[in-house]
């Protein structure tokens, strides 16, 4: 069975839709603990499916995770649950060191107590933001040396080391993927892209951090989640592959294509007060994946982008239950009785 950590997050849901399609017959165990960012509701097309249990948890309680190892029978684990907002780790790093490091560790532990020797795999997913900031030129690579900014980055960071060490010191079958910023359905509209859809499409201000010329590297929810696939499938024990779509763009280029879109005036765009500590640049090398695995981005950007916006458009009644937090009726509605 494939224990899927943060399954009704943004790409930890993405990936369980992936998988159905792929893997029609693998046995899934979504655990996610519903935090602000768990939406049960990014699954609701998959309701009925035999084959995928949910079960709501602590990935940080130790007592819990155990139980779990003992009493389901667990032989592969993609690890997505985390906290993963950095303006969030900027107002209340602790929850960060919480889950996204002690959760990681307490994981690994009950994996490693009930795996024999040559049984079992991990796919830690973190994030290019380890590397920490680019200059205007570069690339991230699997050994460009860690140096995260912000509490969120170096929990991940610290994460990351931590499934290293495991490897190194005990034989865990770990392997570590890092990607760079994802978009795509499903993101929670604190991100900048579905922030950036929704408020411009209610005529409000969009708020644009510092300069608005930060760069990220932007890849399509769906490239992420088959780099992870292969990783898992055929990643070697030990190393780190990052996932990154060769796609820079600013901030405000992002901003301005959303407007063109939908027809918005660029007038609603307000410079604000940078992020502390906002990291300029990410940009990733891929190549160690795309030739040792075969992965490659496929999803145009443009293409992408275009049909991101059109799902947010199509879908305002999801947007408009996770704004008032009507979705967290579900889980009460569909478990409330078990
Ligand atoms: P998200 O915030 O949308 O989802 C996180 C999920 O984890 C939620 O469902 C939440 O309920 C769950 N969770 C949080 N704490 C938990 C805990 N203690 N126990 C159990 N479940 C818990 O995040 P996302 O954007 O889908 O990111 C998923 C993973 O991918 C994270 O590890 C993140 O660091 C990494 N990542 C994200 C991006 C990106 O662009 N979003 C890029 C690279 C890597
Ligand atoms: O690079 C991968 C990372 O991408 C993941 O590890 C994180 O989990 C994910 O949240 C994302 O981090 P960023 O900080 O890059 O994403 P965010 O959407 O918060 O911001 C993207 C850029 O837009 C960043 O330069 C900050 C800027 N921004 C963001 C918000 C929310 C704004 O200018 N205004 C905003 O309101």
């Amino acid at each position: 069975m494939l224990l899927v950590t943060g399954g009704c997050g943004f790409i930890g849901s993405n990936f369980i839709h992936l998988l159905r399609r792929e893997r029609p017959d693998l046995e899934i165990l979504n655990l996610d603990l519903l935090t602000y960012a768990g939406n049960l509701e990014n699954l609701a097309a998959l309701e009925g499916d035999e084959k995928l249990q949910f079960v709501k948890g602590d990935i940080a309680d130790s007592r819990f995770v155990e139980n779990l190892f003992e009493t389901k029978d667990i032989d592969q684990i993609v690890h997505f649950a985390a906290e993963s907002h950095v303006d969030r780790s900027i107002l209340g790093p602790g929850i960060f060191i919480r889950s996204n490091i002690q959760g990681t560790q307490v994981l690994l532990e009950a994996a490693r107590k009930n795996w024999s020797e040559g049984e079992g795999r991990f796919v830690m997913v973190s994030t290019d933001e380890v590397y920490g900031s680019l200059g205007p030129t570069g690339l991230f690579r699997e050994d460009t040396p860690l140096d995260p900014s912000s509490p969120y980055s170096a929990s991940k960071a610290s994460a990351d080391l931590i499934c290293q060490s495991y490897f190194r010191t005990f034989g865990f079958p770990v392997v570590n993927t890092r990607c760079s910023n994802n978009y795509g359905p499903y993101q929670f509209p604190e991100k900048l892209i579905p922030l950036i859809i929704l408020r411009a499409g209610r005529d409000e201000s969009l708020p644009v951090y510092g300069d608005g010329l930060n760069i990220r590297d932007w890849i399509h929810v769906e490239d992420h989640c088959r780099g992870i696939l292969a990783v898992l499938d055929g990643g070697e024990l030990g190393k780190v592959y990052n996932i990154g779509s060769d796609n820079e763009r600013t901030n405000i280029e992002i901003i301005r294509l959303i407007l063109d879109n939908l027809g918005k005036s660029e007038d609603l765009i307000e410079f604000v007060k940078d992020r502390p500590g906002h990291d300029r640049r990410y940009a990733m090398d891929s190549t160690f994946i795309e030739q040792s695995l075969g992965w490659r981005p496929e999803v145009d950007f443009s293409e992408g982008i275009a049909a991101t916006i059109k799902w947010y458009r199509d879908n305002p009644e999801w947007l408009e239950r996770v704004i008032s937090g009507a979705y967290k009726e579900y889980y009460s509605r569909q478990y409330g009785s078990k």
